[in-house]
């Protein structure tokens, strides 16, 4: 039976900046204790300051992660499977956009391994927990701009054999999200849990702003500022998804500005969408990170 009083609990990685924080601050002040999913301890803890003061709801917990790690999110989620019962929200909010070719700790292209794989890795290690908390909800931020995507280079994952370009890896690693909603979404009873992607707008935040963009595509990131919204605004639809009512048997979607958005006819593809599911896991299990079946 649920106890529609009880507190709600939600994880949000990459909780310390931009939308992430910003989503964080919308649940604390609808009462949910709050989970920030943060690589930089330092940066998380400064994240709950601003948290707490703006929301008066000291419910407020930050937890290391990084999803660059596989080992590092396999005891992210050992930590919390064993310290508590329920996960109504997650949030998969961590990611970014990456101008030179790089890797994740466990050797695999860092946009597709931070922004997709992390994600895959973390769900499936958290699912057990979060489908023994029905009614909940699980929320991959994607974007727009899995537009750009004409799928996912899955016979290149590292680009040993094509050039790269960090757009073209970001745009994948979104199509991704779009995939793993719906797949895991197919795989799940929406009466339980629901598991729905969305595009948070054109946001002004860190995104691409540490240094990961450089030259021609990070002064054009720089320029492009002054017509982007707030990540106040950025973080509306994530709080949507995590609190509205119409949204509560809604599964598989894709929305934009709490509406559905429009997705590529790409993104439509099971088929894709399945095989992405298939290659993640073997990749995972290459790597020596098994998932747990899904029953
Ligand atoms: N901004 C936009 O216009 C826009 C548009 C569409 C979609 N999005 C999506 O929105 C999401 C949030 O981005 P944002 O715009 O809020 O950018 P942001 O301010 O740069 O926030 C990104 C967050 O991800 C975290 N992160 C990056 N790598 C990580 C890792 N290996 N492990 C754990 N956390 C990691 C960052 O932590 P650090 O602070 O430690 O780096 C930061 O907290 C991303 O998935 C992005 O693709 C953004």
């Amino acid at each position: 039976m649920t106890d529609n009083n009880k507190q709600k609990l939600a994880i949000i990685t990459g909780a310390n900046s931009g939308i992430g924080k910003e989503t964080a601050l919308g649940l604390a002040k609808s009462d949910f204790k709050v989970i920030l999913a943060c690589r930089n301890l330092d940066k998380g803890e400064q994240a709950k300051e601003y948290i707490v003061k703006n929301s008066n709801n000291n419910n407020i917990v930050v937890e290391q992660l990084d999803l660059a790690d596989l080992a590092n999110v396999r005891d992210f989620a050992k930590r919390i499977n064993s310290s508590i019962k329920t996960i109504d929200v997650l949030i998969n909010n961590a990611g970014g956009i990456f101008n030179t070719l790089g890797y994740t700790k466990d050797g695999i292209e860092q946009t597709f391994g931070i922004n997709h794989l992390g994600h895959f890795y973390l769900t499936r290690l958290l699912l057990e927990t979060i489908l023994a908390s029905a009614p909940s909800r699980i929320i991959n931020i994607s974007s727009f701009g899995h537009f750009s995507a004409n799928g996912i280079q899955l016979n290149d994952i590292n680009y040993e054999k094509t050039g790269y370009r960090g757009f073209k890896a970001y745009s994948q690693s979104k199509l991704a999200n779009i995939y793993f909603t719906k797949y895991l979404a197919s795989k799940l009873n929406p009466n339980e849990t629901t598991v729905n992607a969305l595009h948070p707008g054109a946001v002004r935040s860190g995104f691409g702003m540490d240094g990961d963009l450089k030259g021609l595509y990070g002064e054009f990131n720089k320029l492009i500022r002054v017509f982007e919204i707030p990540s106040s605004s950025g973080a509306k639809t994530p709080i949507y998804l995590a609190t509205s009512d119409k949204v509560d048997k809604v599964t598989g979607q894709y929305f934009s500005r709490k509406r559905k958005g429009l997705l590529s006819p790409k993104a439509n593809s099971e088929k894709d969408a399945r095989e992405l599911w298939e290659f993640s896991e073997k990749l995972l299990a290459e790597k020596g990170f098994e998932v747990p079946p899904l029953n």
